[in-house]
């Protein structure tokens, strides 16, 4: 496979309109992710904090999309059912058309493990191992065959086939998150859930690694973004806006029809 710096060039404008042409298209078909009506409550000194206020959405196959909403408004709390880390109180969520929402933790970790990759703000890497052991870790858990030879094609995918060796900190900030993102792809997972990817980052390096989810989207892989960057935002086909728990705005990013002329 080609390493990412050779294909950030290609032209992302085709993709992205159709992407956006794709979501409306496809909305009546059954999605890749759906939830229901989907509420989560928190209960605070005896106060109820509805972080999730019934959540109604679908995401279908290869959709790049940016979740966008002021602290607070439970992004975080999406993002972690979605990841099956959690369970809705209510609602309904459907993976590939299976019901993930009543499951036991012990079948959602199993899910977590085969469907969902995820990538944290503060890339979460096991420091005193090696690019390459790092990103075998999910294979290992998940009991598959060729680890290193799969962690290291995950690692060129990302542009670091010559960091292969090196530990955590021996890589720049950025380097660290795609050493994260080739863990998040290696188990071909069905979505990568990235929340904040390019908050500790400086803004070059935050760039870099946008372009490394546009390559991995123009690759086919679905892929939701956590951020309150609105040039995040714009830079994806598609923002889901939350306010209060609930998903205020749904469709093209508002700034990305300025930013990009009204296409
Ligand atoms: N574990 C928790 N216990 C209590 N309240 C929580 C917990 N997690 C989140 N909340 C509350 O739920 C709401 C949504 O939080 P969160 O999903 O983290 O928002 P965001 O990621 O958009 O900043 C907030 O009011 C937050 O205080
Ligand atoms: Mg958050």
């Amino acid at each position: 496979m080609r390493p990412v710096e050779l294909m950030t060039h290609t032209t992302p404008e085709p993709a992205r309109l159709q992407s956006r042409a794709g979501a409306v298209a496809a909305a009546a078909g059954p999605g890749l992710i759906r939830t229901h009506n989907v509420v989560k409550r928190y209960l605070v000194g005896g106060t109820e904090v509805r972080a999730l206020d019934g959540v109604t959405l679908t995401i279908h196959e290869g959709e790049l999309v940016a979740i966008t909403g002021s602290s607070g408004s439970g992004k975080s709390t999406l993002m972690n059912i979605l990841g099956c880390l959690d369970s809705p109180d209510s609602g309904d969520y459907f993976i590939a058309g299976e019901d993930v929402s009543k499951l036991k933790s012990d079948q959602l970790a199993r899910i977590r493990n085969r469907r969902i990759g995820f990538v944290f703000q503060s890339f979460n890497l096991l420091p005193r191992l090696s690019s390459v052991e790092n990103v075998e870790l999910p294979l290992l858990y998940a009991g598959r065959h060729h680890a290193a030879a799969k962690a290291r094609e995950a690692l060129e995918i990302v542009g670091l086939g010559d960091r292969l060796d090196h530990e955590p900190n021996q890589l720049s900030g950025g380097q660290r998150q795609r050493v994260a993102i080739a863990r998040a792809i290696v188990t071909d997972p069905a979505i990568i859930l990235a929340d904040e990817p390019t908050g500790n980052l400086d803004s070059r390096s935050g760039d870099e690694i946008l372009k490394l989810f546009e390559t991995l989207h123009q690759q086919g892989r679905t892929i939701l973004i956590v951020t309150h960057d609105p040039d995040i935002a714009a830079f994806c086909p598609r923002e889901i806006n939350m306010r209060d728990g609930k998903v205020l705005r749904d469709g093209a990013p508002a700034a990305g029809l300025t930013a990009h002329g009204g296409d």
